[in-house]
C-alpha cells in the first residue's frame, strides 16, 4: 500500500514536471518567435515607457522621434536637442531638467509679466567715501549724502571699468525710485525705514574701488581700498539691522572678482551680488544665497540688426587673451584645435579702445561667438556677444549665468563641456552641424533677451537693472525664513553661533 501509494505520488509529479517544462517550452518558443517577427509590437508591450526610456537617457533618440512628429519646424528642434545630448554626454551627473525649458517656450517671457509689488529695499546712508566720492563727486553745500539725481548724475569711469558697474545702476535705481510717480512700474523702491524694508542694501562701489584704489601710495600703509573694506565691516557690523539679522538680509554688491576681497569673509552671511563664485569658497558664496548678474557689454549693441546667416561670414570668433593662468588653459588648447580652420576667427589681447570698435564689426559678422573660461569661469565676452546677436558657444564647466531661474539659456546659446571642446574636430563638426534654420532661431532669441542685459538709467521694464532687483527679490523669503529659523534657540545658545547652520559646512574655508 504504501509502495503503492509512493509510486502514485511520484507519477503524478512526474507528470506536472513534465506539463511545466512543455509549457515552459512552448511559450519561450513563442516568445523568440513573436519578437523576430515583430519586434516593435513586443518592445513596446514590454516597456510601455520606453519612449520615456529613452527621451531621459539618449538626446539623440529623442530628435529623431521629433522631427518625425513635428517635420516642418522639427529640425531646429532636433538640433537643440542635438546640443544638450552633447552637454550631457559622458558624465550623466546632471538630471536632464532642461527639457522643461523646450516646452516651456514663454518661459523668458514670465518675468516681464510681474505685477508684483516692488521689492522694499532700505538703503544705508554710507558716507560717499563709499560711493560717489570714488567718482569723484562731493556734496554740495549742506551735508548731503547722495547727489541730486535730478540735476546732475556723476558719471562712472568708462572702458573696462564699466563692465562691473552695476553698483552704480543699481543704486542710482534706488535713489530715483524716490521721485517715481508711478513706483509699481518699478521692481525696487527705497524705503526710509528697515523694519519695513524686505532687504537692505549696502551702497559700496566695491569694483570701482578695486579698480581704482587697490594701488598702495608711497606715503600709505595700506591702499584705499583695503581701508574702505575694513571701515564698511566695522560700521556694518553695529548697525542695528545687521544685528538683527546677522546680516542675512543686506545685499553686497561684489562683481569684480577681486572686490571685496578682505570683506567677504567678515560679511558673507548677506546676499552677494557676484560674475560668478570662481574666486569664492563654497560657503561664502553659493548659488543658494548670492546672485549672478551679467556684466555690462563693451561692445556696441547691433540696432536695426538685418544680417543673416549668410551675411554673417565669420563661422566662430574669438577675442581675448591667450595664455592665462588657472582655467585658461582651455584657450590655448582650443587656438592650436582651431587655427587650420578659414573661417575660425581667433584674436588675441583685450577689447580697449580701438579694440571695440574692431571686435565690435568682428562679433557682429560672425555666426557664433566663443566663449572660453579665463582666469574666472565668467567674461564680459558672453554679454558682447549676445548684444551682438552672435550665438555663444560656452566652454566653461563651471560657469552660472544670471537669472537661470527665469532664461533658459539653451534656447541661444551653445554649451559644451571643456573635455569635449578638446577632442580633434569636436567644436568644429557640433558648430558646422547648425544649419541656417537651427541659427536663425537662437539669433531670434538673443534680440528677444538682449534687452535683459542691457543697463540704463532710468531702468526700463525688464533691463538688467530690473531683472536684477527681481532675481534679488526672489531670494527673499527664504532670506526671511532663515531669519525666523535662526532665532529658534535664540535664549540658549550664544548669539554669534547663531545661523551658520543652513550653509554648506565649511569644506574649503580658508
Ligand atoms: C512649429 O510647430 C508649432 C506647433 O506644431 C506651430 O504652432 C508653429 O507655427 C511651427 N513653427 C514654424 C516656424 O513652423
Ligand atoms: C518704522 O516702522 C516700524 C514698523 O512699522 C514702526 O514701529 C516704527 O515706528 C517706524 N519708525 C519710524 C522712525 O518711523
Ligand atoms: C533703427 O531703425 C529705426 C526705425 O527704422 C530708426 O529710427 C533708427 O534710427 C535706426 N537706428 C540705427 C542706429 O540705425
Ligand atoms: C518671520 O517672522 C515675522 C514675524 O517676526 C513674520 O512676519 C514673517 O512672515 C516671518 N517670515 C517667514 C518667511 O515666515
Amino acid at each position: 500500500m504504501a509502495e503503492k501509494h509512493g509510486s502514485s505520488i511520484t507519477r503524478k509529479s512526474f507528470f506536472c514536471l513534465f506539463m511545466a517544462t512543455t509549457m515552459l517550452f512552448v511559450s519561450s518558443w513563442l516568445f523568440v518567435l513573436r519578437s523576430t517577427s515583430r519586434p516593435n509590437f513586443f518592445d513596446r508591450t514590454l516597456f510601455p515607457n520606453e519612449k520615456l526610456l529613452t527621451i531621459f537617457n539618449n538626446g539623440h533618440s529623442e530628435s529623431s522621434s521629433q522631427s518625425n512628429v513635428e517635420s516642418s519646424n522639427g529640425s531646429s528642434r532636433a538640433i537643440l536637442a542635438n546640443n544638450e545630448k552633447d552637454h550631457e554626454e559622458g558624465e550623466g551627473e546632471e538630471p536632464p531638467k532642461r527639457e522643461v525649458g523646450f516646452q516651456d517656450k514663454d518661459g523668458a517671457a514670465n518675468c516681464n509679466g510681474n505685477v508684483k509689488e516692488p521689492l522694499k529695499v532700505f538703503m544705508y546712508d554710507l558716507d560717499p567715501e563709499f560711493h560717489f566720492g570714488l567718482l569723484g563727486w562731493k556734496p554740495e553745500g549742506g551735508s548731503s549724502v547722495w547727489p541730486d539725481i535730478r540735476t546732475r548724475i556723476p558719471s562712472y569711469p568708462g572702458g573696462l571699468n564699466l563692465q562691473h558697474s552695476i553698483e552704480y545702476w543699481l543704486t542710482l535705481d534706488l535713489l530715483a525710485s524716490e521721485f517715481s510717480d508711478n513706483p509699481n512700474n518699478r521692481a525696487a523702491i527705497r524705503v526710509q525705514n528697515s523694519s519695513e524694508a524686505d532687504l537692505i542694501f549696502v551702497p559700496f562701489f566695491s569694483s570701482l574701488s578695486y579698480n581704482r584704489f587697490s594701488k598702495v601710495n608711497p606715503h600709505q600703509k595700506k591702499n584705499r581700498n583695503k581701508v574702505l573694506q575694513a571701515k564698511l565691516v566695522r560700521f556694518l557690523t553695529a548697525q542695528k539691522e545687521w544685528k538683527r539679522s546677522g546680516g542675512r538680509d543686506h545685499i553686497v554688491m561684489a562683481h569684480h572678482p577681486n572686490s571685496m576681497l578682505d570683506a567677504r569673509m567678515q560679511l558673507w552671511p548677506a546676499m552677494f551680488i557676484l560674475s560668478d563664485f570662481g574666486r569664492y569658497p563654497i560657503n561664502i558664496a553659493n548659488v543658494d544665497k548670492d546672485v549672478i548678474a551679467p556684466y555690462k557689454h563693451v561692445i556696441k549693441s547691433y540696432v536695426n540688426d538685418t544680417s543673416d546667416f549668410d551675411s554673417r561670414k565669420t563661422l566662430l570668433f574669438f577675442q581675448g587673451a591667450i595664455y592665462r593662468k588657472d582655467g585658461g588653459y582651455a584657450r590655448q588648447e582650443l587656438y592650436y584645435l582651431l587655427r587650420g580652420e578659414k573661417d575660425v576667427h581667433f584674436s588675441f589681447g583685450s577689447v580697449q579702445k580701438d579694440g571695440v570698435n574692431k571686435a565690435s564689426q568682428g562679433m557682429h559678422s560672425s555666426k557664433f561667438c566663443l566663449n572660453i573660461a579665463g582666469d574666472t569661469p565668467s567674461s564680459n565676452r558672453l554679454f558682447d556677444a549676445i548684444a551682438s546677436h552672435c550665438v555663444p558657444v560656452i566652454i566653461s564647466d563651471e560657469i552660472e549665468l544670471p537669472y537661470e531661474d527665469v532664461l533658459d539659456y539653451s534656447q541661444f546659446c551653445i554649451f559644451v563641456r571643456t573635455s569635449d571642446a578638446l577632442k580633434e574636430r569636436f567644436l568644429v563638426n557640433l558648430v558646422r552641424s547648425i544649419k541656417k534654420e537651427g541659427w536663425t532661431r537662437m539669433w531670434e532669441k538673443l534680440k528677444e533677451v538682449e534687452s535683459s542685459f542691457e543697463f540704463q538709467y532710468p531702468s526700463k521694464e525688464g533691463d538688467a537693472v530690473q531683472m536684477i532687483w527681481q532675481a534679488v527679490a526672489r531670494k527673499a523669503p527664504a532670506v526671511k525664513m532663515k531669519i525666523n529659523k535662526s532665532r529658534r534657540f535664540s535664549r540658549s545658545v550664544p548669539r554669534k553661533e547663531r545661523g551658520l547652520r543652513t550653509i554648506p559646512s565649511p569644506s574649503n574655508f580658508w
